[in-house]
């Protein structure tokens, strides 16, 4: 297995172009299956989720094509064919094609994705949405089959918690349900208005994404189109994590401020300094971060997704912090590699108490998730030593070009590729 090799000391400046947003790109690719009629994305960042997803399209007779910047999706010859179990194990996200698949042929048949790493992640509530729709469920070894053999119908659904993905699910449904569906207390992530502007395109017409309920009305069929995903604000507020704890000067373009909010105000709050243009935010740092505290919440709110790298931040900060996870109930795993490198961190239930030291230094650390590995990146930047981040393909899952990036800002950072020794010790293992 691939690992990286962060040297710590380097002071992070220069610009860096932020790429299209993986949790945006996801539903509008799932949302090709729509139509029989061609969606152009670009703004569409290279990653393995986004290739799972696409293979997952593939499975189910989509026509895919990458072309120069942009993706190609005709799901002409789709089929509601049985997803295969290997695929939906390698991402929570492609439980996203339930909806439209069972709103385009009334029928389908999904594994249950299960739990992972940083929660059980039910999907009790897309299902509620599926079944207000009119569909039959039922779950058996290990699958889901939803069926709606005279289609879905338009329905009133009130979400007991803002899931994001459930919310996705239920729009998509209902694009092409002719009538009325209203969703209530639904997700206000910019993802979801991106997924709007995108059903809007396509024929169906959406009113509220971005507030708490979401109107659409439906239309039985929807049409191709083309668009452009929105720019990653969890791998803005990751590179304006980096410029911060290195005491950097970093310019992030291709950016929408506004959806960075909170980030910012925190950023902010911890001594950076923070200047917003029109689709640049320049961030930069002369002195070691304050402690402050952080809830993560739903959007608006202080996003789950930088949590982790923000407790990197803190764990150099002068005082104590205390960070709290309502989002997910199991998202502390990084907690114990970033103690290996020698922070200070006791949890306590869904809080962590960070008591700030004064340097951390490099040590052997797993990726135990996406995000928990892009905080180890990060530690490792300013750890005295060399980090190796073990578990990188978790990385690789959601950065596009991540030690790239932060190399032509000045990082030490290299891909170690395993040696034919440590290839047969791993085969022996397993
Ligand atoms: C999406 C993002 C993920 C982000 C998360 C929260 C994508 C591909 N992923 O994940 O990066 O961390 O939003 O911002 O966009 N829940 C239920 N029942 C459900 C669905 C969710 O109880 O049916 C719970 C989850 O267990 C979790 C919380 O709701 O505790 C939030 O989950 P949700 O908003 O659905 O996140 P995802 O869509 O999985």
């Amino acid at each position: 297995m691939e690992t990286l090799l962060v040297q710590g000391g380097a002071r992070l400046t220069g610009r860096v172009a932020i790429s299209g947003a993986k949790n945006a790109a996801l539903p509008v690719i799932a949302a090709a299956l729509l139509t029989g009629e061609t969606v152009n994305l670009s703004g569409v960042p290279g990653l393995d989720d986004i290739n799972t997803m696409c293979e997952l399209l593939e499975s189910v007779g989509v026509g895919v094509h990458w072309g120069p910047g942009c993706l190609s999706l005709n799901a002409q010859d789709a089929v509601a064919g049985e997803v295969s179990y290997n695929l939906v194990k390698r991402m929570r996200a492609s439980f996203l094609i339930a909806g439209p698949m069972l709103a385009r042929f009334g029928y389908t048949r999904m594994p249950m994705p299960g739990g992972c790493a940083i929660g059980s992640r039910p999907i009790d509530l897309h299902l509620k949405a599926f079944s207000a729709m009119g569909a039959e469920l039922s779950v058996e070894s290990g699958y889901i089959e939803a069926r709606a053999p005279n289609g879905l119908k338009s329905a009133h659904i009130y979400f007991d918690y803002p899931s994001v993905g459930a919310t996705e699910n239920a729009m998509m449904a209902a694009a092409l349900v002719r009538g009325d569906t209203v969703l209530e207390n639904v997700a206000r992530e910019p993802e979801i208005v991106d997924l709007a502007n995108l059903l809007t395109k396509m024929g169906a017409k959406v009113v509220g994404a971005g507030t708490g309920v979401i109107r659409i009305r439906g239309a039985g069929e929807l049409q191709g189109t083309s668009h452009t995903v929105i720019p990653d604000r969890i791998e803005a507020g990751t590179y304006m994590t980096a410029a911060a704890i290195t005491k950097g000067d970093v310019i992030l373009e291709n950016v929408v401020p506004e959806h960075l909010t909170a980030v910012i105000a925190k950023l902010r709050e911890i001594g950076a300094h923070v200047d917003v243009e029109e689709s640049e935010i320049h961030v930069f740092s002369d002195k070691e971060p304050t402690a402050v505290d952080i809830k993560t919440m739903p959007y608006p709110g202080f996003p789950t997704d930088l949590q982790a790298q923000f407790m990197a931040l803190l764990s150099l900060a002068n005082g104590m912090s205390i960070v709290t996870e309502t989002v997910f109930e199991n998202r502390f795993m990084h907690v114990y590699e970033l103690a290996r490198m020698g922070a200070k961190i006791k949890i306590d239930g869904r809080a962590a108490i960070i008591e700030g030291v004064g340097g951390l230094s490099g040590a052997p650390v797993a990726a135990t998730d996406l995000r928990a590995g892009a905080a180890l990146v990060i530690a490792g930047l300013v750890a005295n030593g060399t980090t190796e981040v073990v578990n990188i393909a978790h990385i690789d899952r959601g950065y596009e070009d991540l030690e790239k990036k932060l190399c032509a800002l000045g990082a030490s950072i290299t891909r170690k590729s395993p040696s034919e020794k440590e290839k047969a010790s791993a085969a022996t293992a397993s």
